[in-house]
């Protein structure tokens, strides 16, 4: 009989040198080539204070993109900790499958309530890809057995460049080739369409001379084959992953417009957007959009805990409803469902936009931003700045006449964000873009902080 191997595992002690070992022998980093990271030392974060992180070395860093788009009040707000520990002290967690729990049926109520109209039921998980795999299979199962079926309706319409999330379903809704592609073979066909990139436009247009044909192009392929379609899926005004590209004002209200012509449902993938990223607490409003579907997640909880939401009508929602052995029936479900804690720290998040104004504050603050973010034009090799509310990108390219990218080995993005971090900011690129996404409860002082430290990084790595 073979020996049973033990396996030596030394404690990991609270020390930076042993941390940053322990990080590298055990951890696999999403989204990162660890071959570079096993080679770099790695910012490790102890504690994190307002719009602060702090690292094992007690060296504090500004939060410039919001611990991936999720902080929203800063860290360790008392509120939104008060809520968690009051409620870990009534129950952690009970399941939604059959039954209930109190927070889930408020967060739900207070969620409808500030969705925009039309929206009146909600659907937990606990990240932004459920939401969205959720909002795809409601959408597909919605047309299978509705009043009047149409079972034909069974692909979804998505745009280049979006980015929906890392599970299958999401993948297959996904138009980044960096991030989709590989996996194409695992994927159900769908329908790609290019959307609008204006800084890099497909039809060769420029501001003075766009009439977003791009609305036409999509057009014509609903026109074509609607009869296929169940739902266009969106990132209604930014869409985040792709380097925050921003879409004309109107086109979201064209798209709706069509997919109501075109009897296709429209699924707002209100992940990154929401929760007042753009300046309004979901970017649908900005175009007076209701959706028939909406996925939420990321600032759902103030970036305290992981929690999602698939929001929907009532007209989506009554085509489940059915005799028990007709099997209209959503069988989905997660096992955090709904998860009791997740959803007290939803509404601390929410009761704490209502007490300290935050969106109503915010406003100021975007004006600051735009304003810090003009001086970044004169530095040599910024092509393009994005900025909607509080999402920023900053596109570097090699040229700015002919807009040639850099060369994928220069790695640029990265190095401009660790120089950044030596002077105490945290932020991260999407190839060649510096996204900026300060948490909303940022300091007008902080806010140009983030501004000087990313202008500095900029001009050094791109003027060397
Ligand atoms: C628009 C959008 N949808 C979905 C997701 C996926 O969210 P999660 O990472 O929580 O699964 C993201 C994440 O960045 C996103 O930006």
């Amino acid at each position: 009989m073979k020996k049973k191997i033990k396996k030596a595992i030394v404690p990991v002690k609270n020390n930076a040198p042993h941390l940053s070992k322990m990080d590298k022998k055990y951890l696999w980093h999403p989204f990162t080539q660890m071959r570079d990271f096993l080679n770099d030392e790695p910012l490790i974060i102890a504690e994190g204070k307002g719009n602060y992180l702090i690292d094992i070395k007690r060296k504090k860093y500004l939060d410039g993109v919001s611990s991936l788009w999720v902080t929203v009040h800063g860290h360790r707000h008392p509120d939104i900790n008060a809520a968690i520990i009051a409620q870990v002290k009534k129950i952690s967690h009970s399941t939604l499958f059959g039954i209930s729990n109190v927070p889930a049926i408020k967060l739900a109520q207070q969620l409808v309530k500030i969705s925009p109209p039309g929206i009146n039921k909600v659907f937990y998980s606990e990240c932004g890809a459920t939401a969205v795999e959720i909002g795809l299979k409601i959408a597909f199962q919605y047309w299978q057995q509705r009043k009047n079926p149409r079972p034909q309706k069974t692909k979804f319409l998505y745009l280049q460049n979006s980015y929906h999330g890392d599970t299958l379903g999401a993948v297959g809704v996904g138009g980044i080739d960096l991030f989709h592609k590989i996996y194409r073979p695992l994927l159900t066909e769908n329908i790609r369409v290019y959307g609008p990139y204006c800084y890099r436009c497909f039809l060769g247009k420029n501001q003075t001379s766009c009439k977003m044909e791009c609305v036409d192009e999509l057009e014509k392929i609903m026109r074509t084959r609607h009869q296929e379609i169940a739902a266009f899926i969106i990132e209604p005004l930014v869409q985040g992953a792709a380097g925050m590209v921003i879409a004309p004002r109107g086109y979201l209200k064209k798209v709706k417009e069509l997919c109501n012509k075109y009897e296709i449902l429209l699924i707002a993938d209100e992940v990154a957007v929401g929760f007042g990223r753009t300046g309004r607490m979901f970017a649908c409003e900005h175009e007076h959009v209701s959706p028939d579907i909406m996925a939420v997640g990321k600032g759902i909880t103030g970036g305290y805990l992981p929690l999602a939401a698939t929001l929907t009508t009532d007209e989506v929602y009554k085509a489940f409803l059915g005799e028990f052995w007709e099997f209209k029936t959503f069988y989905h479900g997660h096992t955090y469902t709904g998860n009791p804690v997740s959803c007290a720290a939803a509404l601390a998040n929410l009761s704490v936009f209502k007490k300290e104004k935050t969106l109503e504050k915010l406003q100021d603050k975007i004006v600051l931003f735009t304003d810090q973010l003009q001086k970044f034009e004169k530095l040599e090799h910024v092509g393009e700045i994005r900025q909607k509310g509080f999402m920023v990108g900053i596109e570097l390219v090699l040229d700015q006449i002919t807009k040639e990218s850099y060369p994928v080995k220069e790695k640029i993005g990265i190095r401009v964000i660790k120089e950044a971090r030596k002077n105490g900011l945290v932020i991260r690129s999407l190839g060649d873009v510096i996204v900026l996404m300060p948490p909303l409860s940022i300091a007008k002082a902080e806010l140009k902080k983030i501004a000087e430290i990313t202008f500095a990084a900029i001009k050094k790595v791109t003027e060397l």
